[in-house]
């Protein structure tokens, strides 16, 4: 769903300096004619997921995602369980339109029950209340949702057709306003007259933010005035008027309780730190990274170190530095094991690579991160199949390979430990669902090197038959626009190896898809389904990529080499040889505008 107005994100400053460059940056536009203004509105920056909700006289009509800004999902029924999102605005006279936006959040203690309820059902947890958030919007079931208690805090409007409304002229003012129609918007935000009280009030919250329930990670700086905003308006990416000032990432001390290695499920073994339980960035952490052999030996972390760990966004937290002060007497170094500890097979460090890898593919190990990939949402989306229970079923023999939970009965599964009837056929059900997934899904979930969503979708629709796919040669896949050397080299290799024939042929036996179906976006039809393209030379507007995206989105192929076989040459400033080829060829050549009326 296209915006009517783009939701632009913020630029970010990490300290007071870069504060006050920006400062300067923006009275700089101004050529030193700055008027009076209200001063800098502060506002704390919620950590959660953008929605911009659209009311028309008054009622809530659309609520969308942010997305990528442009284009957004529609998620109206889910936003309508959000209680302290009003369904009608408090106003005797609404506008006939008007954009509210803020930020979707869960609570600390409601974040902290999903994730036990997961852990119970055998899902994976979410990392922290953002992704909980984001993925509970994105829920199909408006159920779901509702039981999620989302919330919401507004922090900003437009209105294209105010109506009888004043319309505010400060940030202040808006936020007020806000208020007075039935949001809930958050209490802690000051009016500060310059950049020390801005200084000032972002340290205070640096420390009072630990006693909030929910998260914050920075504070956000509005010029107050909208008269001033308008004057600087945006730049490319972000408006000029306001700027993120974030709080770095959060740091604790703990003790290390043990080091174990964590072998992935491409074999990449990690060595990580088990350590007592600390809260950091609204979660309970046990286990940190310590990335790998070379890491280990620059931190010397020993069993009983005092450690300070950091959570930095998503990523995993890991272990920032040893205090040597407060070791105990008699620790030991800790060297890396020779063989895997799961499979007892030796370690072998490639060339030219830092991480040690178990190469046995039946690796218990490796299985089960391979399912853990497989059943995992943007895969094949098999819900209560996560990391417990996917310990359970490989622990117990169940599974073998990832073609073995097709064959999984709900008997079998009840005869786990903690496994109820109802739940084990919840699973057999999901299973079963699984394999009506799209072939993308299919060859995403397979986990070959370098196969991310992207790749695997242009694969599948380049090479819509597994047949074809199989005995794809190198040259033809690093022919398809964006199939690099490297991503080629995987496949093919990918496909040699025995072990991953017969688990493809098991998977086939067990009626998964692996060819592009009726609905795949090979198939729509239009002037472009089925053609294929080549694009050479600078576009006037859209990025090379941004070009393949549209052509293939419309049922077009893109490759990157001229043959008889292409239909057209999408050609823009400095085309080269590829044009004279085309030429030589007779191939249709399209400049950006043709295409894109192709398109329309
Ligand atoms: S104002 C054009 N105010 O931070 C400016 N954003 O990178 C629009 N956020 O995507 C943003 N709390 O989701 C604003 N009090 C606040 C905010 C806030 C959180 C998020 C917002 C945006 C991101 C900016």
């Amino acid at each position: 769903m296209q915006h009517n107005i783009p939701l632009y994100s913020l630029e970010n400053a990490f300290d007071f300096a870069e504060l006050q460059q920006w400062e300067q940056k923006w009275q700089r536009v101004l050529d030193g004619e700055i008027p009076d203004h209200s001063g800098y509105g502060c506002e704390l920056k919620i950590d959660g997921s953008a929605l911009a909700l659209t009311y028309e006289n008054g009622l809530l009509v659309r609520g969308a995602t942010r997305g990528d800004g442009v284009t957004g999902e529609e998620i109206t029924s889910n936003v309508r369980t959000i209680r302290t999102i009003p369904l009608r605005l408090n106003l005797d006279n609404p506008p006939p339109l008007v954009e509210i936006r803020g930020e979707a959040f869960l609570g600390l203690d409601v974040f902290e029950a999903i994730n036990e309820g997961r852990s119970q059902q055998g899902e994976n947890l979410f990392a922290n209340p953002r992704n909980a958030a984001a993925g509970t919007l994105r829920q199909l079931d408006s159920r779901i949702v509702a039981e999620r208690k989302l919330d919401f805090f507004a922090y900003t409007l437009h209105i294209p057709e105010p109506g009888d409304l004043t319309l505010p002229e400060t940030q202040s003012a808006a936020l007020e306003l806000l208020q007075n129609m039935g949001f809930r918007v958050n209490p802690n935000r000051e009016l500060c007259p310059d950049l020390a009280a801005v200084q000032a009030y972002f340290e205070k919250w640096d420390e009072a933010r630990k006693k909030l329930p929910y998260l914050t990670d920075g504070a956000v700086v509005k010029l107050n005035d909208f008269g001033l905003q308008r004057e600087l308006g945006f730049t490319q990416k972000f408006p000029r008027w306001a700027i993120a000032l974030k709080y770095a990432a959060e740091e604790a001390p703990t003790v290390v309780k043990d080091i174990i290695v964590n072998v992935g499920r491409t074999g990449a073994v990690t060595p990580m730190a088990v350590m007592e339980p600390v809260q950091l960035a609204g979660t309970t952490v046990q286990r940190a990274t310590l990335h790998n052999g070379d890491r280990l030996k620059e931190l010397d972390i020993r069993v009983g170190d005092t450690v300070v760990i950091r959570k930095a966004g998503e990523i995993i937290p890991e272990v920032l530095r040893v205090l040597p002060e407060l070791r105990p007497a008699k620790t030991e170094p800790y060297i890396l094991p020779s063989h895997c500890p799961e499979c007892e097979s030796l370690l072998v460090r490639p060339q030219g690579e830092s991480i040690l890898r178990c190469v046995n593919s039946s690796c218990p190990a490796i299985l089960r991160g391979s399912l853990v990939h497989w059943a995992a949402r943007d895969a094949l989306d098999i819900q209560g199949l996560g990391e417990k229970n996917v310990v359970l079923l490989v622990e117990h023999d169940l599974v073998k390979s990832i073609a073995d939970i097709y064959g999984l009965t709900v008997e079998q599964i009840m005869a786990l430990p903690r496994m109820g009837q109802r739940s084990a056929e919840k699973l057999v059900q999901a299973i079963a669902a699984s394999q009506s997934q799209s072939y993308a899904r299919v060859i995403y979930g397979l986990g070959i090197r370098y196969v991310g969503k992207v790749n695997a979708e242009l694969l599948t629709q380049n090479f819509p038959t597994l047949e074809q796919l199989q005995t794809a040669t190198f040259p033809k896949l690093t022919g398809v626009y964006g199939i690099g050397e490297e991503i080629a080299q995987s496949v093919v290799d990918w496909f040699r190896v025995e072990a991953n024939q017969q688990l493809i042929a098991a998977l086939q036996a067990a009626g998964l898809t692996f060819e592009q179906t009726d609905n795949s976006p090979n198939n729509v039809t239009g002037a472009i389904a089925g053609k294929t393209f080549v694009i050479t030379g600078t576009l006037p507007t859209l990025k090379r990529t941004e070009a393949a995206d549209k052509i293939k989105a419309a049922g077009g192929k893109v490759t990157s080499s001229i043959s008889q076989k292409t239909d057209y040459l999408l050609a823009g400033e400095n085309a080269g040889s590829k044009l004279e080829k085309a030429r030589k060829l007779g191939i249709t050549e399209l400049n950006e505008a043709q295409l894109l009326d192709l398109l329309s």
